[in-house]
Order: C-alpha cells, then structure tokens, then sequence
C-alpha cells in the first residue's frame, strides 16, 4: 500500500527561524503513526539548513522551487544539487503563485523538474485552473507542456508527484468538491499513462486548495494519494488532526 504523502507548503512563513523550529518540532513531536503516512515540510529556502538536522525518518524536507542549472551566474537561484545536500527530497515546481507572480512558464517548469529529477530528488508538478478557465484544457496542457521538457531517461515514474491544485481555491477557504476533484483525479490519471506508461500507478497525485481538517479525509477518500496543504499546515493542531487521522 501506497503511504499518503502529506506535504505541509509554508509559503513565506514564518518569519524567524526560532519560530520556524518551534513550528516543526510541534508537528514533529505530535505524529502518532508514521505506518501509514510520510508527512513533508516545505519551509522557506533559508530556513532548510536548520531545520536539516531536525527532519529525518517521521519529517521529509521539501524545497518550494529550485534552479534549472547545476551552479554559476544566476543571481538568486538554488539548485537541485544544493538542496540534495541539505537532506531535501522533495521539490514543488510550477506552483500557481510563481506562475502569478513570477511569470513561470511550462518551458521553465519542465526544466526545472528534469533538473530535480536528474539530481535524484522527487518534484512535486503543481497544475490548476483559474476560474473561468476549462479545467481540463490547462490541467492536460500544463503537464504535457512541462513534461515535454524532460528527458526520457530520468522520468521515474515514483520520482514524479503530481498536485492537482484549482488556482481559486487556495488560500481562499472555497475548496474544490471532493466530486469534482475526482474527476480531475481521473483525467490526471489518463494523462499520465500517455506519458509514463505501465509504471504509470508510481506517480503520487495529490490535492491542494484550502484543505482543513474538516475537508482532508474527503480528498483521500476519492482516491488522491495525498495532500498539498498551504495554510492549515501552518497551524499545529489542525495539521496535526490531519496526519494522526490517516
Ligand atoms: P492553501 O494553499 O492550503 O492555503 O489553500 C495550498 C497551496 O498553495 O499549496
């Protein structure tokens, strides 16, 4: 059986390091089974270092983006190989709001996740709709877009995570009905045997957009194998309702 992957994204919280310790260590401290779910923190990029030593076997460390490079002249940029030595192993790629606010591109994306790939860590492929958008139009092209940008040779099937994430509903409280996510599920489902073939059921496909303690288990229970999870992760006691109720 699959373990559910839950992967807690911080954004650009919190704002000290004191805080950000304090903060893992409270969600550390309260995961009761680790059986039957992989609980994953995304703290901001400055905050990895530190919190390396503290993350092991009950908390995965994840990167909210990386560089599409190995090293040189790119102000500002991480790459994959810097991460893999702060014990990372997930990277989130083409999340929505560097798609917004940054301007990231499919072409971007698709090199930064041969790049996560390449260097043995996992990427995490954020796809969504805006409203008004055609769900299925830009979920299919988001990911044939971006994986046309990787080679063959390192698309493993388990190294490659896929987050179904509607733009409106994150970070606005109007989550996506477990209904509705299903059918996306599915599609994603179509899609990715196109590309990856037999090992297809390898690939993790999560959830994200304003998921609480209320809504989480609706998600599972539709058939995603986790949860992308922005600002509930940031509160202990839901996150942790979350986790201990899997
Ligand atoms: P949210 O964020 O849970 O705060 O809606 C999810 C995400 O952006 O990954």
């Amino acid at each position: 059986m699959k373990k559910v992957l839950l992967v807690g994204n911080w954004k650009m919280n919190p704002q000290s390091f004191e805080e950000a310790k304090e903060l893992f260590l409270e969600i550390k401290r309260g995961i009761k089974d680790t059986k039957k779910v992989e609980v994953a923190i995304a703290p901001p990029f400055v905050f990895l270092y530190l919190l390396k030593n503290l993350a092991g076997s009950s908390v995965s460390l994840v990167s909210q983006d990386s560089f599409w490079e190995k090293k040189g002249a790119f102000t500002g940029e991480i790459s994959p190989l810097m991460l893999k030595k702060l014990k990372v192993k997930y990277v989130i790629l083409g999340h929505s709001e560097r798609r917004i606010y940054l301007g990231e591109n499919d072409q971007m994306i698709g090199k930064k996740i041969n790049a996560v790939l390449e260097a043995g860590l996992k990427a995490i492929l954020c796809v969504g709709e805006k409203s008004k958008e055609d769900p299925e139009k830009i979920v299919k092209e988001q990911i044939k877009n971006a994986l046309s940008f990787v080679e063959k040779k390192v698309l493993l099937p388990s190294n490659l995570i896929l987050a179904y994430e509607p733009v409106w509903a994150i970070g606005t409280g109007n989550f996506c009905p477990p209904q509705n996510a299903r059918e996306m599920l599915f599609y994603i489902k179509k899609i990715l045997i196109n590309f990856l073939g037999s090992d297809w059921e390898k690939t993790k496909i999560l959830y994200g957009g304003s998921v609480d303690s209320l809504n989480a288990q609706s998600y599972l229970k539709v058939g995603f194998n986790g949860l992308l999870i922005g600002g509930t992760s940031l509160k202990p006691k839901a996150f942790l309702e979350i986790i201990n109720s899997i």
